[in-house]
């Protein structure tokens, strides 16, 4: 275990009815407030009424920005930008899921800076502040609520970037399962796959003595994997989607992968899909994940089969190390096709003709990618195919 300084200063609000305490957060505030959210599901389930109510019993002047992408765009966080510059904004609520919040992020650091949001979001500028910002949060997937990453994409250039810093972390964010119950099907399975995909990315590390961290690792997947099954065919038990919802946030705040960093290869893999053919990122970490195991098991065939043992309680008997980590990966697979996850390229009429353009996304940052495994642009072609 390496040594490690951890500090996460959002504050959560966790529960049935937690929505109550915005009001009260709202006071540290100025008067205007910039309100996110995405395509309308807040209106259709009522929660965007219940904000805007709060917002005017705060007597806060309201400013919207609607429409944000899933996978969101940098032309919407640049609309946000120009709001926030031109109304004098003094906070950002985002209401919705990872898409909104990362969107969120990128208004706040370019709302407080001169360069453009682009040059932020790829490295070529650091953020110097942002504007404070709190979430009420809607769907269980990505640990934004809590975490100071944000992921951003630009539709011209195709390319899909996460970044970060200091002032992206919210100052609260409130999570009620109530407000989870309507997402559909298919995004709650992403979400799974994307909670379940964020544990796995850390548990693939060189990193010696994180007894306690896989213990919490593998706790988070023995709960998903238990909770995953009833919850998509009981979309509105809440029980379950507080299970998850916790889950999620848990997966991505920091709290799991003190002392040593995982591998996120997958993750750069995945974005590269959705840069170029914006399908949902849980779907497409679905499909790469299992690949990326089987590609990289020979990096350190203990990890895998410690996981096959104790995740997926495979039976060791007669059988080597390797063939206990293969029969894992199995298991991992036909976990997510049982509970309805997508597992090739073709699941979203993705073909072989675009894998050296996918490719080239993989390596637009740097040459190498990955901490566990260092994987090149041949790489990245390697498990494209393998995945088709
Ligand atoms: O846009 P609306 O109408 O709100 O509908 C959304 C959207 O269509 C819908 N939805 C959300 N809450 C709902 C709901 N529908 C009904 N009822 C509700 N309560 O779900 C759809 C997907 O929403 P989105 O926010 O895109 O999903 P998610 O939270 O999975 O976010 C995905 C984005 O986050 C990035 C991904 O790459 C992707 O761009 N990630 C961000 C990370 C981070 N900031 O730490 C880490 C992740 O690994 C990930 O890369
Ligand atoms: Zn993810």
């Amino acid at each position: 275990m390496q040594n490690f300084v951890f500090h996460n200063p959002t504050k959560l609000y966790f529960g049935k009815g937690q929505l109550s305490y915005l009001k009260k957060e709202l006071t540290n505030y100025g008067p205007n407030i910039l309100l996110v959210y995405g395509g309308g599901s807040i209106k259709r389930n009522g929660l965007y009424d219940q904000v805007i109510n709060i917002l005017n019993e705060s007597k806060k002047n309201i400013f919207e920005l609607s429409g944000v992408e899933p996978n969101p765009r940098v032309t919407t966080a640049r609309k946000g930008i120009e709001i926030c510059k031109e109304e004098n904004i003094d906070f950002i609520l985002a209401v919705g899921g990872g898409s909104t919040i990362d969107c969120t992020k990128a208004i706040a650091v370019g709302a407080e800076s001169g360069e453009d949001i682009w040059d932020i979001v790829t490295k070529k500028s650091t953020a110097t502040g942002a504007l404070p910002f709190g979430t009420v949060l809607t769907l269980a997937a990505t640990g934004s609520e809590m975490n100071a990453g944000s992921v951003i994409t630009n539709w011209e250039t195709k390319e899909k970037h996460g970044w970060g810093s200091p002032y992206t972390f919210p100052a609260f964010s409130i999570l009620d399962p109530v407000f989870t119950k309507t997402v559909p099907k298919d995004q709650t399975i992403y979400g799974i796959v994307d909670i379940m995909s964020h544990a796995l990315e850390h548990y693939f590390h060189h990193e010696e003595n994180t007894l306690l961290q896989d213990r919490m690792v593998e706790g988070i997947l023995q709960t998903m994997i238990e909770t995953a099954p009833p919850l998509v065919k009981d979309l509105e038990n809440e029980e379950l989607r507080a299970t998850v919802l916790y889950n999620g946030t848990m997966a991505l705040n920091g709290m799991v992968n003190m002392g040593y960093n995982g591998d996120w290869a997958t993750h750069n893999l995945e974005h590269a899909v959705s840069a170029v053919h914006d399908i949902p990122h849980g779907g497409g970490l679905a499909i790469l994940f299992p690949n990326w195991m089987t590609y990289s098991i020979d990096e350190n065939v203990a990890r895998f089969k410690q996981l096959a043992i104790r995740v997926f309680h495979v039976e060791t008997d007669g059988k080597s190390d390797k063939e206990i980590g293969l029969e894992g990966i199995q298991k991992l697979r036909a976990f997510w096709n049982s509970i309805g996850a997508p597992s090739t390229l073709g699941d979203y009429n993705i073909s072989e003709d675009s894998i050296e353009e996918m490719a080239d996304k993989t390596v637009i940052a740097r040459p190498e990618f990955g901490n566990f495994k260092k994987l090149n642009r041949q790489d990245a072609i390697e498990i494209y195919k393998q995945s088709l």
